[in-house]
């Protein structure tokens, strides 16, 4: 079923503030590869975030920290050449624009240069405001992320609702409309009380894409896997899951096991 308002051959990231400006609310996934990719491509998404949970689901880490620049290379150009029409933003990891803008443009550049990406991703507020626009500067399409922002994972503590208290929730409104003012395209919204997200969605004119962030803001993002039911042990209260792919492929695992063993496979006709 497509409910999309107008008919976009490629998503740019004109398109993503058209759409806000149309109240057509902005689709998100992540994909890390290029099989996956294409599925959610062809599906009609807005934008593919090839994010650092990679990290995590890919590589089995505990957290985003240890995915390096190179891997979310490998990660993106696998994307991009599955794609026909969706918008592809890749983050920045971990230690490669934080403190320092020359860095911070260095690594952008690299993604831009050798996945083909289209924009990158970087957490964080004020503090990184002048690798923002150094990025900005050679012309990169910047994305920001504020709220959970899982990269300081060590600081937080914890992956609980941000901004609950009034001096953060000011910090983040304050945050958002700099990156706003910095010249961001959009800005994801990570596990933030309802109303906030929407007070900020309703003052910002780059979308806000939300996760955990509620229904007011312009768009809504989910990793894939999440969503597809193969991570069964993670289970926010965000995240909607509308297949159980670990329940399914396990069955498909177990059968194809059984049918090895038992010389049930392969059959007559499956072979030469
Ligand atoms: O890396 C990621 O998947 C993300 C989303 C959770 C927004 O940053």
């Amino acid at each position: 079923m497509s409910v999309a308002k107008k008919q976009y051959k490629r998503i740019t990231v004109k398109s993503l503030v058209e759409m806000k400006a149309n109240e057509e609310k902005i689709s998100m996934l992540t994909a890390y590869d290029y099989t996956m990719a294409k599925i959610v491509d062809r599906a009609g998404i807005d934008i593919i975030l090839v994010g650092d949970s990679a990290s995590n689901v890919m590589a089995g880490h505990e957290t985003t920290l240890p995915i390096t620049l190179d891997q979310m290379i490998y990660h993106a150009s696998s994307v991009i050449r599955a794609i026909e029409r969706c918008l592809v933003v890749v983050d920045l990891p971990f230690g490669t624009y934080q403190g320092n803008s020359r860095v911070a443009l260095e690594s952008s550049i690299r993604i831009m240069k050798e996945s083909g990406g289209h924009a990158v991703k970087l957490e964080g507020g004020s503090e990184i405001s002048e690798s923002i626009s150094r990025i900005l500067t050679a012309g990169i399409p910047v994305m920001g992320h504020l709220g959970l922002t899982p990269q300081s994972i060590y600081k937080f503590g914890t992956y609980t609702v941000r901004a609950k208290e009034e001096a953060e929730a000011k910090k983040l409104i304050d945050d958002a409309k700099l990156l706003e003012e910095l010249g961001c395209f959009a800005l994801v919204l990570e596990k933030v009380p309802a109303k906030l997200a929407e007070q900020i969605a309703k003052e910002l004119t780059i979308p806000v894409i939300g996760i955990g962030a509620g229904g007011g803001v312009d768009g809504q993002v989910l990793v894939t896997h999440d969503m597809l039911g193969m991570t069964h042990e993670f289970n926010p209260r965000f995240l909607r899951r509308y297949l159980d792919l670990y329940s399914e492929m396990t069955n498909a695992f177990e059968q194809y096991i059984t049918d090895v063993k038992s010389k049930d496979f392969p059959n007559e006709k499956e072979q030469y």
